[in-house]
């Protein structure tokens, strides 16, 4: 394969990521059910609503809430736009927010303004660079990529922390996936030494176990995005890439569409590793992410709401965005919680299967 060739298959894949996590059905089978995961109430809550503070440490830097507009696209023109939507609202919120993969713009220096776009509209906001953790070791058909070029993308977008990902469930299922993940823990190791900024290691579906857990805290990382199943299912959005090239055959997506550890699991699962625990997948109010920080995550991440409001425009962003932001605080409020941190691994009861996952792995 030429090098324009594997430029334009990189850029025309994240246009079919964009298009069909907002035109398709690309929500996972799984379900998250937040039912099972229940806030105490307090009838006396003896503070003003207004007393509840959600500025929160986020990777070394202060936030306004613990919601972080999680890393999703880049490489296209379209993505540039909506890039610009995620990051003015990012600014205008004190959001942290991150860049999709940025392996499209190391590879065509084009497609680097659709992620630095974010740095241009947001000079003060928290931006995660990312990379995928294929990309750090040698696959059938690239060289690993150099610790110069992760450091090139971090300081393309100035940003101040690097997300790398894991999602070999995803290179399972797509047809032209990276098949090789030896070294990946070791490769990660050497960017946390190297790439001046913390690293967050960050998986995109499948969910993040107690014992992955302790190994990456043990390669330096200062944060993990469980990134649990339950919510976009890039295994669904990679069936519907190989339906439309195969006459609706779908072997792998089908077979693979239940995979993974769900987000509160995760959570469960990952507490404890030593590093803040940030609860991606399937976050869908600010009561969930409520649910989750007394689950025991420090912070969440949202990645589909925020960006099908992006793609609806700005002020359609900035209403979901608020909208969060107003239930987290009123959920807070409710719990007799004056900031995340109160609220954080406290008064949650586990109900139903997320109870028998806990008890079975000991958790
Ligand atoms: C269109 C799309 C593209 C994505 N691309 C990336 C990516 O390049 N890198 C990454 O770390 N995560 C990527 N993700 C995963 C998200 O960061 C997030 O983990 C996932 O969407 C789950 O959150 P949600 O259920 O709130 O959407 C992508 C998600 C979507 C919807």
């Amino acid at each position: 394969m030429t090098h324009e060739e594997r430029v334009d298959l990189i850029s025309s894949r994240k246009l079919e990521h964009l298009q069909l996590a907002l035109h398709g059905d690309a929500e996972s089978d799984l379900g998250l059910n937040w039912n099972e995961v229940r806030l105490v109430h307090n009838c006396l809550p003896e503070m003003d609503l207004a007393d509840v503070d959600l500025q929160t440490d986020f990777l070394g830097q202060t936030v306004s809430a613990p919601i972080w507009i999680t890393g999703m696209t880049g490489g296209h023109e379209r993505a540039a736009r909506i890039n610009r939507r995620l990051a003015v609202a990012a600014e205008r919120h004190g959001l942290a927010m991150g860049l999709g993969s940025q392996r499209a713009g190391l590879f065509d220096p084009d497609l680097m303004a659709t992620y630095r776009v974010a740095r241009d509209v947001a000079p003060h906001a928290v931006l995660v660079a990312n990379i995928g953790a294929p990309q750090l070791v040698p696959q059938s058909d690239a060289p690993a990529l150099e610790l110069h070029d992760i450091r090139a993308i971090v300081e393309s977008v100035e940003a101040q922390a690097l997300a790398i990902h894991l999602n070999f469930l995803q290179e399972m299922v797509q047809p032209e996936g990276d098949r090789n993940a030896r070294g990946v823990l070791e490769a990660i190791g050497e960017v946390v030494r190297s790439v001046g900024v913390p690293v967050m290691a960050k998986e995109t579906g499948a969910g993040i176990s107690r014992e992955q857990a302790r190994r990456l805290q043990q390669v330096g990382v200062a944060a993990i995005d469980v990134g649990g199943a339950g919510g976009t299912s890039m295994v669904k959005i990679e069936g519907a890439r190989e339906g439309q090239r195969s006459n609706g055959h779908v072997s792998m997506a089908e077979a693979f569409g239940r995979w993974g550890i769900p987000t509160t699991a995760s959570i469960l699962e990952t507490r404890h590793c030593g590093v803040p625990v940030i609860a991606t997948g399937g976050v869908r109010s600010g009561v969930d992410a409520a649910r989750a920080i007394a689950l025991g995550a420090a912070a969440v991440g949202v990645g589909l709401p925020f960006l099908m409001a992006a793609d609806a425009g700005e002020a359609e962003l900035d209403l979901v965005i608020q909208q969060f932001i107003t239930e987290l605080r009123r959920a807070l409020f409710l719990t007799g919680s004056r900031t995340p941190e109160e609220l954080q691994g406290q008064g949650a009861v586990v109900l139903g299967d997320l109870s028998t996952w806990k008890k079975q792995r000991g958790l």
